[in-house]
Formats: C-alpha cells, structure tokens, sequence
C-alpha cells in the first residue's frame, strides 16, 4: 500500500476541496508587501491548478507569519498574486471559518478558487495536537462538513503539528498535493537510499543544525562526508582545537554557538576521514579578501569564507559523489570580495552529473545570483521541515497524511 495518497486517487470534479498551501512568503517590512512569490507559484502551478483544470471547488488554507511577528499579514495580496499566476479570478474571503467563509464555500462553482484569511489569524491554529484532538476544534467542526477532500500540499509548513496540517485528515478522506509528493520523493532521494558517494555540504550560520544533520546522514550510513563551510565550518575548526582568534571565537560565543563543541568533537572522533573542514579561509582585511592556511590562525580578522583550497578540495569530492545536498553558504556570499567559495563550490554542485538538493532561503538566493538554480536537481521550497527532515525526524503533516490512508476510505 502507498505510504499516501496523491490526487492521482481521487476523483475531484465537482467537490469541495480544502487545501493547505503554504504561502508563507517573504515581506517587506514597510510596505508589507510579498518579496518573493515562489512558495505561491510552486502551488498555484502545480496542485491549484490542476484541481481547478479538473473541475474541483478549491478552498484554500494558508498562514502568513505569526501573530505579533512583522511578517504576519492577511492574504488577500497573495490571493491577488494567484490570481495573477494562474490569469483567473481567485476570490479572497476575509473570514477563517465564520458565516463568510461558510457562505463562500457553499457558493463555490466547479473549477473555482476561493482564498481564506490568514488562518493563523485564529488563535486556536498554532497550538500542536494529534490529528484527532484538532479535529474537535472550531476549525475543522466547521470547515470539515462543508468540504468533501482535504488536500494537504504544505510541506513547507508539515513540521507543525497545527490544526489546519493535521485536524482535517482525521475526519476527511485526505491526499497529498503534488508539492507534497514531489518533496517528499526528492528528499527521500537524498535521504533513504541515496545513490554513493553520498556528500552532504552544511554551510551558513546555522551550526546547531548542520550538527544535528550530519549526526543522523553519518550515523545512519547516508552520507559519505560532511563538508562544512560558513559559520559552521568556524566552529567545526574550533572544535578541532584550532584558535582562530579572538574577534572569531567571540562572534562564536555571541551566537552562542560554543557549547556544541563537545558533540562536534564526538561527531569527528566517530568519523575522522569523514568530516571534512577547510584547510584555508579568507579573512577580511580593512574590506579586501586576504587568504591565509589554517595552520596560520590565529587571526584578529574576521573570517568571512573557505579558502581557494578548501574549495577545490570540496569540489573534487563533489565531482566523485552521485548525490549531494547543500544547505547554506560557505562565507558571506552576499559581499563580492568573499563570494568565491560559496560560487566555487555551487558551481561544482551545479556540474555534477548525480542528483543534487539544494534548501534553504540563503542557498536558494546563491544558486540564483550564480544563475545555477536550473542545474540543479531538486531546490526545496522549505526552511524549517526540510532541516527536520534530513535530521530523519517524522513530520506531524507527513505522518497524518499516511495515517490517513490506513484509516479513511476515498
Ligand atoms: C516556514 O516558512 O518555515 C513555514 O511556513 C512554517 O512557518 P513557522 O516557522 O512560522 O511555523
């Protein structure tokens, strides 16, 4: 039996659809507009449309930002960019589950789209549950008897155990959206049985993570190596004993970042040939570019890539290794003087001929900047699931989807 069913199991003309999107976009924190409308086109171009094409009523679910953050707004601008994407009207309801959207949903057409508000606008929606216990709050008692489906196409957002992620699967027959399925087999890919050699490369700022992740890709026989590079590479040296500085070690201890040294130290005394970390870096000297060995460190300035070396040095792994996944940069890629590792490194990654993932807001904006995205083989649309999932943590979202199967009929 399928671990969960896609919308290839069901019939949908004419029936009421609820689908969970996550459309949670970057915003401008002035003008309170969305920066970036790729969460909203992978949906609308994929699941929204085909469901609209196939004649079915679409309900859309989403959040955007959390209360009392600067990104929380309604939806109604992202409702005005489906429309946009798909050149269709889409109807934006200010209400979650009251009168308004009830009205709405009853007056839907086959073939139309209607977006709800902001869902995390109802206090209820945040708090975590089994798929049972949100299935008994005000939410889904209302929305559910209206629907006939329940499509959940939130990947992005499947490490929440929220009520709109996981209430409706306990009461409705529920699929995966076709963003759901295509992360989830790209990511099984990298993660179940990854064709070898198997190198992951964790860079960016983000050490407590790439540790996590690289404990469970070695522990588990995953990955071949771990490359680091960025912050984490800075930590993964001091955790080799080497000194890098003062300036460096504080900004380590200011991202209070030290205390993960002592599991580092195990990750490498476990896998010593299987970490690799740099053996050059590039140090900022009064706003140029210096390169200096490892062996040289200590330095008072601040470290800010991977050397001309340790690039290389990656990027011939990366030319041996049938897969690869990459999340975050190898130095502040965003200052032209420091961008060369990260470039060298994405580029190898770009030219490989094995299967390659790419995650995360930084990495995504690399690869564009670099105009390497289309060379590689799958870029996530998530932030926070894709890092629980290659920590080999169970999603809350994924998890109800596959309960699902076994106990609902279609
Ligand atoms: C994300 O952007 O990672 C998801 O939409 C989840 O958002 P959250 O971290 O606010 O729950």
């Amino acid at each position: 039996m399928a671990k969960y069913l896609t919308l290839d199991d069901v019939q949908v003309k004419n029936r009421v659809v609820l689908v969970r999107v996550d459309f949670n976009s970057e915003i401008d924190q002035e003008t309170k507009k969305v920066t970036s409308d790729v969460r909203i086109r992978a949906h609308a171009e994929t699941t929204i449309k085909e469901l609209a094409e196939k004649g079915a009523k679409v309900v859309i679910l989403a959040h955007q930002g959390r209360k009392g953050d600067p990104d929380f707004t309604p939806l109604k601008q992202h409702a005005e960019i489906l429309g946009k994407i798909l050149k269709c009207p889409v109807k934006y309801v200010d209400d979650v589950f009251g009168d308004k959207a009830k009205n709405a949903i009853k007056d839907l057409k086959a073939g139309e789209i209607i977006v709800l508000e902001n869902v995390r606008s109802w206090d209820g929606e945040t708090k975590s549950g089994t798929p049972e216990q949100q299935a008994k709050t005000e939410l889904v008692q209302n929305l559910a008897p209206l629907a006939d489906l329940f499509v959940n196409d939130a990947f992005a957002a499947a490490h929440r155990g929220h009520v709109s992620m996981v209430g409706f699967t306990a009461v409705l027959p529920s699929v995966a959206g076709r963003i759901m399925e295509r992360e989830l087999k790209s990511l099984s890919k990298a993660l179940e049985q990854p064709e070898k050699p198997c190198v992951y490369v964790m860079g960016g700022a983000k050490a407590d993570d790439s540790l996590e992740i690289s404990k469970y890709v070695l522990g588990n026989g995953i990955a071949d190596y771990v490359v680091v590079g960025g912050v984490t590479a800075q930590l993964f040296l001091a955790a080799k004993g080497v000194d890098l500085g003062k300036e460096n070690m504080a900004f380590l201890e200011k991202k209070d970042l030290t205390g993960l040294i002592p599991g580092i130290q195990a990750l490498m005394k476990q896998y010593p040939q299987r970490v690799v970390v740099p053996v050059d870096v590039a140090i900022d000297v009064n706003g140029k570019r210096k390169e200096i060995p490892v062996s040289k460190l200590p330095s008072e300035h601040s470290i800010f890539d991977i050397g001309a070396k340790t690039a290389e040095n990656y990027a011939k792994l990366i030319a041996k290794a049938k897969s690869i996944v990459v999340s975050g940069p190898m130095g502040v890629y965003e200052n032209k003087e420091f961008n060369y590792g990260t470039r060298k490194v994405f580029e190898a990654i770009a030219d490989s001929k094995g299967f390659s993932l790419a995650g995360g807001g930084n990495t995504i904006a690399a690869l564009q900047e670099y105009g390497l995205s289309k060379k590689i083989g799958y870029i996530s649309t998530a932030g926070g699931a894709l890092i629980e999932f290659l920590m080999g943590k169970k999603l809350p979202g994924v998890v109800a989807l596959e309960n699902a199967v076994k106990t609902k009929k279609i």
